[in-house]
């Protein structure tokens, strides 16, 4: 209640102590420059430790009840909510977004704590009508073990409990290696179930800048029976490799290259609100952001225009200063990437209608940027700009917009505008991806299953789905009755 960001732990978490290094990496505000806390840069060996204190709690922990365990996550949750102001300013400050937009961070991740101590409660096993008149036959649901989580910064604490919530529901326990870019958010999510009471070694946190040492001893450590992950596809493409030898379950949660559909007969004022709030939230670096906008012919010229005059009354700045609702982007090479996506689209025949360029508020500020003309050949429609880049493409016929739709590798969002609810439906079915939002921009919460198909991953977070990854189902077969 009365926590302020600076009371927030800057060390790591392994095994119930706070473990501190001589070795420390900087903590840096994207939107100063300015270096903002130290923490302990750990070694493989560190994270081969944290694997020992997990292996050591997961006995005691998986023995509880469901409702013990849930009680604790209660509290958890309820800590969460008591300091979110002092979380969300963390989180602006070392993530960079808005205040509003990490307001409402802290309390979607809250809500994936709340939602799996209930949802622990609920690991149901069946009755399977037997076969044989001397035999019955039950499944039970028991926690798969220890669990490693390797986390990303867009989202640095939703993206934390929506792993460790489930996995601690279920009665497993976790190492967490968050990204370096946002270590902090991890440790205060420590703190605070260490305050409500989660055991010692039940949830560890090991801060390290040396992500491929630290990831390839969860990996190759047969302890480790799970790895969830969310990050970039070609990453998670070596941690699934890397996990093959000792067969571990997965979850990952991959890069995306979200389509928005506008049809012609779509609400023109709900299409520019659902793509603007797909788009710019979080300044455009969520795997959900609509990448490719694609929009009929009758409809392109009006709903680039209406685009563009909402995307400039978008405040640009520190996300901490009142008013702003888009923030700078995480790094130089984020930044980078955008100016290069930019530059060959630009090169290829697309024009700017607004944006297009660096903003003054700061070296890692990008105008909200709106570019009509977009074609299949230019690299920003093949690959994820994770930055406030609106780029507009033109279709004639209901199949030609389907197929540019799923002309991809990936498919984590989609999304699609239209009054006609057929051809809403219709379009909804054939798209491929794990998630479509029709005639809404953002969709996500925890009672519903997020993750992806083709390259955008393995698996389902939030909702019932959620915890069923975390859980392995045993058969047991009572003979000789
Ligand atoms: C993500 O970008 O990875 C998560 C977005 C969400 O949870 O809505």
């Amino acid at each position: 209640m009365d926590m302020t960001p600076d009371d927030f732990p800057t060390s790591a978490y392994i095994g119930g102590t706070w473990v501190t290094s001589k070795d420390q990496f900087a903590v840096i505000n994207p939107a100063t420059g300015l270096d903002i806390a130290r923490v302990p840069n750990l070694t493989p060996a560190d994270a081969r430790r944290a694997i020992d204190a997990a292996s050591a709690a997961l006995p005691e922990w998986s023995a509880k009840t469901a409702k013990e365990r849930a009680a604790v996550l209660r509290r958890w949750y309820e800590l969460i909510l008591a300091e979110s102001e002092a979380l969300a300013q963390l989180m602006t400050s070392e993530q960079g977004k808005p205040l509003a937009e990490s307001r409402g961070e802290v309390a979607y991740g809250a809500s994936f704590v709340e939602w799996f101590a209930e949802e622990g409660k609920r690991a149901y096993g069946r009755t399977i009508p037997t076969t044989a008149a001397t035999k019955r036959y039950i499944t039970i649901k028991q926690p798969i073990g220890v669990v490693a989580a390797i986390t990303p910064w867009n989202f640095p604490i939703a993206m934390i409990t929506r792993k460790v919530a489930p996995a601690l529901a279920a009665g497993c326990t976790i190492i967490v290696k968050p990204a370096e870019d946002t270590p902090l958010c991890a440790l205060a999510l420590a703190k605070l179930a260490e305050k409500a009471g989660v055991p010692a070694g039940v949830f560890n946190v090991v801060t390290t800048q040396d992500a491929r040492g630290v990831g390839e001893v969860l990996c190759a450590d047969g302890r480790v029976r799970k790895l969830t992950f969310t990050g970039s596809t070609e990453v998670g493409k070596i941690l699934y490799r890397q996990c093959a030898d000792t067969v571990k379950k997965l979850t990952l949660e991959l890069g995306g290259n979200a389509p928005l559909i506008i049809f012609d007969d779509a609400d023109l004022d709900q299409a520019v609100a659902g793509a603007m709030a797909s788009k710019y939230r979080n300044a455009g670096q969520t795997c959900v952001c609509a990448n490719r906008i694609i929009v009929q012919a009758g409809i392109y010229d009006h709903f680039a225009t209406a685009l563009a005059v909402a995307a400039e009354k978008l405040v640009v700045g520190p996300g901490a200063t009142a008013g702003v609702n888009l923030g700078p982007l995480i790094n130089a090479d984020a930044v980078a990437k955008v100016e290069s996506l930019m530059a060959d689209a630009v090169a290829k025949g697309g024009t700017v209608k607004t944006g297009g360029a660096k903003d003054a508020a700061g070296s890692l500020f990008y105008k909200p940027t709106v570019l009509t003309g977009v074609t299949t050949d230019m690299d920003i429609v093949s690959q994820e700009i994770f930055g406030p880049v609106a780029a507009l493409i033109k279709f004639e016929t209901d199949e030609e917009a389907i197929a540019l739709a799923n002309n991809t590798p990936f498919g984590l969002a989609a999304y699609l505008f239209s009054q006609n609810i057929h051809r809403a439906w219709k379009a909804a079915e054939k798209l491929e991806a794990g998630m479509v939002g029709v005639n809404e921009g953002i969709f996500s919460n925890e009672v519903v299953p997020f993750g992806g198909v083709k390259e955008s991953g393995l698996g389902r977070e939030g909702a019932a789905e959620g915890l069923e990854e975390y859980l392995e189902t045993k058969f047991i077969c009572l003979g000789g009755m």
